[in-house]
């Protein structure tokens, strides 16, 4: 199983020094409004994606008064008894610079430490990712993309690459032929990206079903993912598109098709979801959505992810949030999750449980 056994957060928002053991199951995070529960869940985030979830802006991450934030793990793996992988992953974020940490050596590569490091994340803002644009349904599937194909990768930057020149070419309204120039490397890896994400929801759909059942029973009909491109449905010849629409692209001044256009659209009923699922129901779509993705992700990769809950009762009723509970237990996937109050988390095994309170950016284990 993948876990992160011990974790260090130094000057991070308002947590001066957190430093926890975590437990391979059940990780709770108890602590008030400003406490600093979001800005633990943050930190991993930052970790494992280099990223923020609530700003693109380190700044506000680092701690007042401060000029850097550190963020360290110990993650082990374990394929079979065997077979074990033991990392000591960190980050160090000031103004001016990153630095990215693997077992005491210096590394450039994010994607390395994110391999190591496969966390999903649930927060209350999650049920975006059927509300807003096809961004954060991108992002989702090609979190899963990106995991499970080591091609994945170099060819989204080979493709954005492209497509930025491309962009600057129709935006400084070049000439046709200088824009032109990089049509083929826009359709040789959007075809590429188009393959690996098709075949990775064909695989994710039937996960999906089954954990849309489990989750919400009610619902009778199977749930459908119509995935789209980012091209119309009948383009035979991609190449043949771009010269064909060369004219409004111009006039627009960026590129109308490709890889970066793509989206998933979920439907039930022949509806699509954010029409005819209740709130609940959203919430929980989007947790058998990440469900699904950890439960494929382990059976390919045989390493579980990590799953990250922020403020869990706002996400959930209290049957719901059982279900949940229940299934994480069984998946043995490592949970760390927040909440305002230890009455509203079940405990379902003591024995893999650890439980802290969080006061101003301070833990204290409590059990
Ligand atoms: N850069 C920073 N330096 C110091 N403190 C900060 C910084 N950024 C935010 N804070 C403070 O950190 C505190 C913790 O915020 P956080 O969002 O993590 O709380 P929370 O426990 O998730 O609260 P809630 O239950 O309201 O969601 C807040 O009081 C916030 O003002
Ligand atoms: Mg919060």
């Amino acid at each position: 199983m993948t876990q992160i056994n011990q974790l260090t957060i130094q000057h991070f928002r308002n947590c001066q020094q957190v430093q926890c053991e975590l437990s391979s199951g059940l990780n709770l995070i108890i602590g008030d409004n400003a406490a600093g529960k979001t800005s633990i869940i943050e930190a991993i985030w930052v970790l494992a994606t280099g990223r923020s979830f609530r700003t693109p802006k380190t700044q506000y991450l680092i701690q007042h008064q401060q000029t850097a934030l550190t963020v360290f793990a110990e993650v082990h793996s374990s394929h079979t008894k065997i077979h074990t992988k033991h990392h000591r992953l960190g980050i160090q974020k000031s103004l001016q610079h990153t630095q990215l940490r693997i077992d005491s050596e210096t590394t450039s590569s994010q994607s390395t430490i994110a391999q190591h490091l496969p966390v999903q994340l649930l927060t209350p803002e999650s049920h975006k990712l059927l509300e807003e644009g096809p961004k954060a349904r991108r992002q989702f599937m090609d979190w899963g993309c990106f995991h499970q194909s080591p091609d994945f990768m170099p060819l989204w930057r080979n493709y954005q690459r492209g497509l930025k020149q491309r962009n600057q070419a129709l935006k400084k309204k070049l000439p046709k032929a200088q824009v032109q120039l990089w049509d083929q490397t826009l359709v040789e890896n959007a075809l590429k990206i188009d393959q690996i994400r098709q075949s990775y929801l064909e695989r994710l759909t039937p996960y999906l079903v089954t954990f849309c059942q489990a989750l919400m029973p009610e619902l009778t009909e199977k749930v459908i993912c119509q995935y789209r491109a980012g091209w119309p449905k009948n383009t035979e010849d991609l190449m043949q598109l771009y010269q064909l629409n060369f004219n409004k692209e111009h006039a627009l001044g960026h590129t109308q098709y490709g890889a970066h256009r793509a989206d998933i659209r979920f439907k039930f009923s022949g509806q699509e979801a954010i029409n005819t699922l209740s709130r609940g129901q959203q919430k929980l779509f989007v947790c058998a959505l990440l469900l699904a993705q950890a439960s494929l992700h382990e059976k390919i990769l045989n390493e579980p992810v990590i799953m990250l809950i922020d403020d869990l009762p706002a996400e959930l009723d209290k049957t719901h949030r059982l279900k949940l509970l229940e299934l994480l237990q069984v998946l043995k996937i490592q949970h760390i999750i927040t909440s305002t109050s230890k009455s509203l988390i079940p405990i379902l095994n003591p024995e893999n449980t650890h439980i802290w309170n969080l006061y101003s950016g301070k833990i204290t284990r409590t059990n």
